[in-house]
């Protein structure tokens, strides 16, 4: 996808992989891009307003726990850009001491705003098609022991990427789907790290490597930009990777 004169939607494009990847897509000469967050920063949004005055940058209030903040967000969009080409679902938390939340926005949040953008973007509803591109997270494909309940989510995520890229869905849509899976990733998500374990841990706990935000951003776009339907993609300390998963079931049809 040649981002060039593009509508995007990125939620949660006030966090730390979010303003570096809304960055990198501002750059690409976009026709305009909405940010989806919970609180606005007007400062990041003022520099980008002004150093692109050729995009149209706007905010949007929106709890991703709430439904209807969802469905009017989304409206609001619609109304302002006529049609989105790309949406990114980057909103997140990691703190499974809380569970309903860590349920709530990283998985359930991202179940919910694919739904509703669909309803704009899906073929066969009157949409154009485009793409939506999901952050899951290495614990969405690995269990991840410390960070059990997230790691539960992120799974949920990979899956529902994988089964709205997969037939019937994207036949139907014409929306392709793309999962992300970033590594350590500098940026606060991590911090406190030890108060958010599903379980206290007194043991030491070496440290992971991290990538910047940035790089990661920039691989994200990259991925953005050249995937196929259905992929996903481990970002970890600096590399892309395809993921390969293996086919563990099959259906053995009635004759
Ligand atoms: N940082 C990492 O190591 C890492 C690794 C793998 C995956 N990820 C994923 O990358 C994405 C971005 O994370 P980050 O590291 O930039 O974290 P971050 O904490 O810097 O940003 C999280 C973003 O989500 C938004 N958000 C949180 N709760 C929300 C809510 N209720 N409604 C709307 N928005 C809400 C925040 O406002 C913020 O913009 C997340 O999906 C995260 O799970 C991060």
């Amino acid at each position: 996808m040649d981002l060039a004169g593009k509508n995007v939607v990125y939620l949660g494009g006030f966090g730390g992989i979010g303003q570096k990847a809304c960055a990198e897509l501002l750059e690409r000469k976009l026709q305009a891009l909405a940010v989806f967050d919970l609180t606005l920063n007007a400062e990041i949004l003022g520099d980008w307003q002004s150093k692109y005055p050729k995009t149209t940058v706007f905010y949007q209030k929106l709890d991703i726990t709430q439904r209807s903040d969802i469905e009017a967000a989304y409206k609001v969009a619609a109304e302002r850009m006529g049609h989105f080409d790309l949406v990114i679902n980057g909103m997140g938390l990691m703190d499974d001491r809380h569970v309903e939340l860590t349920i709530q926005i990283n998985l359930l949040g991202v179940v919910n705003s694919c739904l509703v953008a669909l309803e704009y973007m899906d073929k066969s509803q009157g949409g154009k098609g485009g793409r939506i591109m999901n952050i899951s997270s290495v614990a969405g494909i690995q269990p991840t022991p410390i960070m059990s309940v997230y790691s539960a989510a992120k799974h949920g995520v990979t899956a529902l990427t994988r089964c709205l890229a997969g037939s019937p869905n994207f036949e139907r849509s014409g929306v392709s789907f793309i999962t992300i899976c970033p590594g350590f990733t500098d940026t606060p998500l991590l911090h406190d790290i030890r108060e958010k374990t599903t379980f206290q841990i007194d043991s030491a706990m070496r440290a992971i490597k991290r990538q910047p935000p940035q790089v990661c951003a920039q691989n994200m776009v990259k991925v953005a930009e050249q995937a196929k339907n259905g992929t996903a993609w481990l970002l970890d300390v600096g590399e892309i990777k395809e993921l390969e998963f293996p086919v563990m079931w099959t259906p053995q049809l009635e004759e």
